[in-house]
């Protein structure tokens, strides 16, 4: 965990104390969009904690059959914000559980890490965590479902994407160590040679 979160149902609330004055004033940024796709910010005390909107939602790797152009919708409205040059307002934190389904709607949260940096980043991550849970097949559909969404709407630049895909994976790596994540599908290797194949 990177913050301490209170989650108060009844009252449905959530309050979100961060673990960096840093850490505070990139979720503040963003949740001052009140972009329809985020928890609505209730209040904030300026220094490090935020109370928000509760989403008595599902995350997203606990549905049957996550729809995956609309989660990848929500990416294609966070990158298209803002930009510097070619880079774009980039989540960074793909975790799917960062990512809720309620009342038909998908949700994007924390918000504590984001950074300009290239949309192919955020394509990758979190791709990433679907080649390490998903069998081949399911995994080339989500693959397609992302990338075909993805391009339908903002350009991939097929060299950043080659370019940066070993950091993004040494990063995804180390993080899951780090946090003792469970074991990967076998088809893990594969997967990850799928994401190779961009075009
Ligand atoms: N507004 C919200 N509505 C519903 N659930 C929430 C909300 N905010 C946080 N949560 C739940 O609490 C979890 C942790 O919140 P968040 O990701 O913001 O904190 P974090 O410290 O960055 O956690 P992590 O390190 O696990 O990413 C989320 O994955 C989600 O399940
Ligand atoms: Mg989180």
């Amino acid at each position: 965990m990177k913050s301490e979160i209170i989650i108060n149902k009844g009252k449905n609330q959530v309050i979100k104390i961060c673990n960096s004055p840093k850490m505070f004033k990139k979720e503040l940024y963003i949740y001052k969009k009140k972009l329809p796709y985020t928890p609505r910010l209730i209040d904030n005390d300026g220094k490090n904690t935020l109370m928000l909107e509760y989403i008595n939602g599902i995350p997203i790797m606990d549905l049957a059959q996550p729809n995956f152009v609309k989660i990848t919708e929500l990416m294609i409205n966070l990158h298209s914000l803002e930009s510097k040059g070619d880079k774009c307002i980039c989540h960074y934190d793909n975790n799917p559980k960062n990512y809720l389904f309620a009342n038909g709607k998908y949700y994007m949260l924390d918000f504590s890490e984001w950074l300009y940096d290239f949309p192919e980043t955020d394509l990758i991550h979190f791709l990433l965590f679907w080649a390490s849970s998903y069998n081949s097949d399911k995994f080339k559909f989500v693959f397609e479902q992302v990338i075909n969404t993805y391009k339908s709407k903002r350009m991939i630049n097929p060299l950043e994407w080659e370019l940066i895909l070993p950091e993004i994976i040494l990063r995804f790596d180390s993080r899951r160590i780090k946090f003792g994540k469970k074991q990967a599908h076998p088809d893990i290797s594969k997967n990850r040679e799928m994401l190779k194949n961009i075009i």
